[in-house]
């Protein structure tokens, strides 16, 4: 199961980084995402985030033909902190990192989830470097 994940997750960044470079003219993303042991709030996060945020932002944060990797320098905490994260899924976010377009406000989010959210995105990303 967890091989499969990280299989599923190197495809998804491979087909990321092609379409990546194909849209934003941008270098290719070199991250790999190693295999995590998420806490119990993470978990929740994941769930929450798998079915919402990840048909733009990839499984594990690796991004889509539809939306950036929140797997990048741009997101880290000093440069995003949960506040934005906060503002972003409540208020939608307009284009200006990159070219995929606005984000759309994710108002069915409940307050409990986007709090697991910020939890399990920011165990992914220090798993993987970006802190
Ligand atoms: C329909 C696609 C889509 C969905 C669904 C989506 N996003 Fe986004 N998101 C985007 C795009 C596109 C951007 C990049 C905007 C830019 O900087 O150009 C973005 C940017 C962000 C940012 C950075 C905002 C900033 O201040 O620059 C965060 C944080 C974020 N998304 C979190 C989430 C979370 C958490 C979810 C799920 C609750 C989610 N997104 C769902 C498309 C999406």
């Amino acid at each position: 199961m967890r091989n499969t994940l990280i299989f599923g997750a190197a495809i998804g960044l491979a087909v990321g980084a092609y379409f990546g470079l194909l849209k934003n003219d941008l270098p290719a993303q070199t991250t790999t995402v190693s295999a995590l042991e998420l806490t119990e709030i993470g978990t929740r996060g994941e769930e929450a985030f798998n079915g919402t945020c990840a048909a733009c932002h990839g499984v594990n944060l690796v991004g889509t033909n539809n939306g950036p990797p929140l797997l990048h320098q741009f997101y880290v905490p000093g440069h995003h902190g949960d506040m934005s994260i906060v503002l972003a899924v409540k208020q939608g976010s307009r284009q200006h990192h990159w070219r995929f377009g606005d984000m759309p406000a994710q108002e069915h989010i409940t307050d409990a989830e986007l709090t697991s959210i910020i939890a399990y995105v920011r165990e992914v990303q220090r798993a993987n470097g970006f802190n």
